[in-house]
């Protein structure tokens, strides 16, 4: 009884807000043949430069993408054509970046889960034109972590992310090295993404429902149908959700286990061993996956309750050699970097989250300032959703979450991380420590990482400056703003 009474109500919310008919969860599963192997974004290789940074290039254009074979689907990439390569450094570590824009009409590029100088953040105020060079740089100075980088136009974001924009940045550091670190053999990128195709195997663009785009097909590092074979005993995957709106519930055909290493913002104090993660989008996980010589698994997303959640997707079978590499288990003692810690007097601020896609009541406004943090300190934030499912981001910060709907948040949600699902209906406690970066002129970006929320304003921009000149902030910028390219 209780149980046909949730899933009515279930249902009731999927179809309410997605306002759509047909009552299937949307799935793959039994439509694969898992016969693509899996793509591995490539390393990419720096140039020292004569002081010693690391400085890469990335080049974003248009191409074609055969992601089913014989069907050439347009798309965009970086340094290719879809999705980019991947960026790995150290703690410690200068860097400094050509982002050429060759897409033909403006963009930016966002370097999310980086704690840098918010002039370099690649925010809606960085905006690249066509044809132009941005030349952001800054040291790396944060625990190591798997971020990720990507567009972020105001208004514009979902369109170029969907079309391909996306990449990794992988941060190492002497706790990380203890874990598989060999890219590509042992330690596997996975960026999820939904997708619509057309029936000619082009990339169809569907944003009407309540989220935004929900995509019936699964691409997995661009790959459609993938699979990966294994020679490790033990393999560290990287996951990130990637897509626009759509929720995965990671978990593994046979039932498996698996131990979380990290999450977003860098890697956990000690592993959690699960059986399912749910990562909403921009949120990502470190596991590690033991297996054993003639293994085969698939690691499926499992349908969770409603809206973002709802859908069961096959994502990649993995199969383990016949022969497998040994290597030690993994210690049971990973970052040693304490958990962020709630000050005594830490400040207190409030966000609401509602029907309307707003925060506490306003759309983004590029020239309007929300917020004031004072650079290098601990505040409290408490996100409380009025409406559907939501997530909450937060650039130049990590935290730890502290309350989710009034009860403790999940084990591995209490590591360092920089994006959190918002349930329906729920509030949410963190904890945040923002970066000491300071500046009065270009502001960060808080919002929800579902694109079509983000796009229609439901964001709002903080200033970091040095402690005690907050009221000395501007609360509204002196800048032009061009509109244009919003949609
Ligand atoms: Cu992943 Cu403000 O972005
Ligand atoms: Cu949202």
């Amino acid at each position: 009884m209780k149980v046909h009474h949730r899933l009515f109500l279930g249902l009731l919310l999927v179809f309410g807000l997605a306002g759509c008919g047909s009552n299937e969860i949307v799935t793959n599963v039994g439509e694969l043949d898992f016969e693509q192997p899996l793509k591995i974004p490539e390393l990419l290789e720096p140039e020292i430069l004569e002081d010693g940074t690391k400085h890469f290039t990335l080049t974003m254009g248009p191409g074609t993408t055969e992601f089913f074979p014989g069907t050439n689907t347009d798309t965009w990439g970086i340094n290719g054509s879809y999705l980019g390569p991947t960026v790995r450094v150290s703690r410690g570590d200068q860097v400094s970046f050509d982002v050429v824009n060759n897409l033909g009409e403006v963009s930016t590029l966002h370097w999310h889960g980086m704690l840098l100088p918010p002039e370099m953040d690649g925010g809606p105020h960085q905006m690249i034109e066509a044809g132009e060079t941005w030349k952001p740089h800054w040291t790396i100075d944060q625990p190591a972590a798997t971020t990720w980088f990507h567009p972020h136009l105001h208004g514009n974001t979902a369109q170029h992310v969907y079309r391909g924009l996306a990449g990794m940045f992988i941060i190492d550091d002497e706790d990380s090295e203890k874990l598989p670190s060999e890219y590509g053999v042992d330690d596997i990128p996975l960026i999820v993404q939904d997708k619509l195709f057309t029936s000619d195997g082009q990339l169809e663009w569907d944003d009407d429902g309540s989220y935004g785009l929900l995509g019936d097909e699964i691409l997995v590092n661009g790959t459609h149908d993938p699979y990966l074979e294994v020679t490790a005993n033990q393999v560290r995957f990287r996951l990130l959700n990637g897509s626009n709106a759509r929720a995965y519930n990671f978990g593994f055909t046979d039932g498996r286990s698996f131990q979380v290493v990290g999450n977003d913002a860098g890697l956990l104090n000690e592993p959690v061993t699960l059986d399912r993660i749910m990562l909403s989008p921009g949120e990502r996980a470190e596991i590690v996956v033991q297996f054993e010589p003639g293994d085969e698994t698939i690691l499926r997303s499992y349908s969770g309750t409603a809206g973002i959640e709802s859908g069961e997707f096959d994502l990649l079978k993995i199969i383990a050699a016949d022969e497998l590499t040994e290597s030690e288990p993994i210690s049971g003692e990973l970052s040693s970097v304490p958990p962020i810690e709630v000050p005594e007097d830490a400040k207190i601020r409030q966000f609401n989250l509602t029907m309307e896609n707003d925060i506490n009541g306003k759309k983004m406004d590029m020239k309007r300032i929300d917020e004031v943090v004072a650079a290098g300190t601990t505040e409290i934030w408490e996100i409380h959703n009025f409406g559907p499912e939501h997530n909450f981001h937060i650039h130049n910060a990590a935290f730890r979450v502290l309350e989710v709907a009034g009860g403790e948040p999940k084990e591995y949600e209490r590591g360092r991380k920089d994006t959190v699902f918002i349930p329906h209906g729920a509030s949410v406690k963190i904890v945040v420590e923002f970066a000491d970066y300071t500046d009065m002129e270009f502001p960060l970006m808080y919002h929800c990482h579902l694109l079509k929320h983000e796009d229609g304003g439901m964001m709002g921009q903080f200033l970091l400056v040095e402690p005690g000149t907050e009221e000395e902030a501007p609360l509204e910028l002196d800048i032009e703003v061009d509109e244009s390219h919003q949609h």
